[in-house]
């Protein structure tokens, strides 16, 4: 299965996910760019669909669907743990709500859709209130191999990268990740998140030693994240 990021509206990114014939839109806000590529290509829109219904996210699907055959999935609608197929290969989606309630990750091969759930370089705001939900569906991502490719619904890296590097201001990782940026193609693997982004390295030591240096005592995972999330 293929990955083709489409940019739109300064910083939002949508997705043509596809395979010989078929392909599967996701955040489609780039009308234009990705009807000319399937064209280009012959690949039949299958489905159009969303990571989440923030209208930055949705823009694209009402002219989508009147320029393609497509059928639209309600992210909403989405049961957990449902498929997909296009072609003969298999998309999987699973809920991951925190940013939103409906918030869904689409999976495949080695890479994970995560829109404004894992951004590269941070994470979402968390609009639901749930951090409870929002710290288990990154608990979830996170599980995935850590070669996993993720394509996220912003690029925010730059803005990322300032923030993380005022948190940690010894993790060396992140001058490494500054320099892999290429506005062209926002990407990075579970690993370069695992290295980088301060929301998800609520069990590294280093990040432990600044909340107990700012008076925080965490014992808990889940309270150490609610910690981070808090200050940042
Ligand atoms: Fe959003």
């Amino acid at each position: 299965m293929l990955v083709k990021q489409f940019k739109y509206s300064m910083d939002n990114l949508g997705y043509l996910i596809y395979s010989n014939t078929e392909g599967v839109v996701i955040d489609g806000g780039a009308v234009e760019d990705i009807l000319s590529f399937v064209q280009n290509r012959n690949i039949k829109i299958k489905y159009i669909t969303n990571t989440h219904l923030h209208h930055d996210h949705t823009s694209g699907n009402g002219n989508l669907l009147k320029k393609t055959n497509a059928r639209f999935i309600d992210c909403k609608k989405i049961k957990s743990d449902q498929e997909l197929h296009i072609d003969q290969e298999t998309l999987k989606i699973f809920h991951t709500p925190g940013h939103t309630d409906d918030c869904i990750t689409f999976q495949a091969d080695n890479f994970l859709i995560t829109g404004d759930t894992l951004f590269n370089g941070t994470i979402g705001n968390c609009f639901s209130g749930d951090l409870d939900a929002f710290f288990k569906s990154l608990k979830r991502l996170i599980s995935f191999p850590k070669d996993t490719k993720i394509y996220c619904g912003h690029d925010y890296v730059m803005e990322s990268m300032q923030i993380a590097q005022d948190i940690e201001k010894d993790n060396l990782f992140i001058k490494e990740y500054i320099k892999k940026y290429n506005s062209e193609l926002i990407v990075s693997t579970l690993e370069d998140e695992l290295n980088v982004n301060p929301f998800l390295r609520f069990n590294e030591p280093g990040l432990i030693k600044i909340l107990q240096q700012n008076d925080i005592l965490s014992n808990t995972e889940l309270a150490r994240f609610k910690a981070i999330m808090e200050i940042y």
